[in-house]
């Protein structure tokens, strides 16, 4: 696909987007665009690394609306508006219905720093840093109707150092992450992913 249109879903930080961004401005993530950044908080940062690199941005707080369908019906409505073909999910702490992930199901990417099925959940770093074990890593994933459990594209390990601190194992996860995302994300808009159930095939170059 050529110029597909990307919304990177955001609730924090939002230096996996902005990375995306300067990878896709570089020429190095080709055949993309970040058309939107939707946040589910009023006072991420994210917003604002997005306001500065010119993108679109909006909010759509889970608070405005009676329930989760209507949260994401309204979500729905911006995506189809902005003719969205992938969503990226960057850092986005919000588990999405089965209704969404079935609507979007082989076009939602998240990345989850760990090195899936180990270490689910929002404090993915912190466990394994606090586990002992010697390895943690990165994983890119489609998403599915669970959390942090969905067909890996992607993963890389990272060695947990005996001298790590907790700040030390987060930096060097993130800088795997900047790597590993647009990697991803370019074998999903190249049409390379094959997903078959539970598995994903990355098809070679031709
Ligand atoms: C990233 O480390 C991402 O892997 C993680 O949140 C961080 C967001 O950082 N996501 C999860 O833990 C999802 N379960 P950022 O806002 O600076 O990109």
């Amino acid at each position: 696909m050529s110029d597909a249109r990307l919304a990177v879903f955001v609730s924090g930080s939002g230096t996996n987007m902005e990375n995306i961004a300067r990878v896709i401005e570089s020429g190095k993530l080709k055949g993309c665009r970040i058309q939107l950044v939707l946040s589910d908080q009023r006072d991420a940062y994210a917003l604002k690394r997005a306001e500065q690199l010119k993108l679109k941005t909006m909010v759509i707080e889970r608070g405005e609306f009676q329930n989760k369908l209507e949260f994401e019906a309204a979500i729905t409505q911006v995506l189809q508006r902005e003719k969205i073909h992938f969503i990226v999910l960057a850092g986005f702490m919000r588990v999405l219905s089965p209704e969404f992930v079935k609507t979007f199901r082989g076009r939602i990417l998240n990345i989850h720093p760990s090195l899936l099925p180990r270490f689910k959940g929002a404090k993915a770093i912190q466990d394994a840093y606090e586990s002992r074990e010697s390895k943690t890593g990165v994983t890119v994933h489609f998403v599915d109707e669970g959390v942090d459990t969905g067909p890996i594209i992607l993963q890389r390990e990272v060695n947990i150092l005996p001298d790590e601190t907790l700040s030390s194992l987060e930096a060097r996860i993130h800088a795997v992450e900047y790597e590993l995302y647009p990697e991803a994300i370019q074998c999903l808009v190249d049409g390379r992913l094959e997903l078959k159930g539970k598995r994903v095939r990355i098809r070679s170059l031709d």
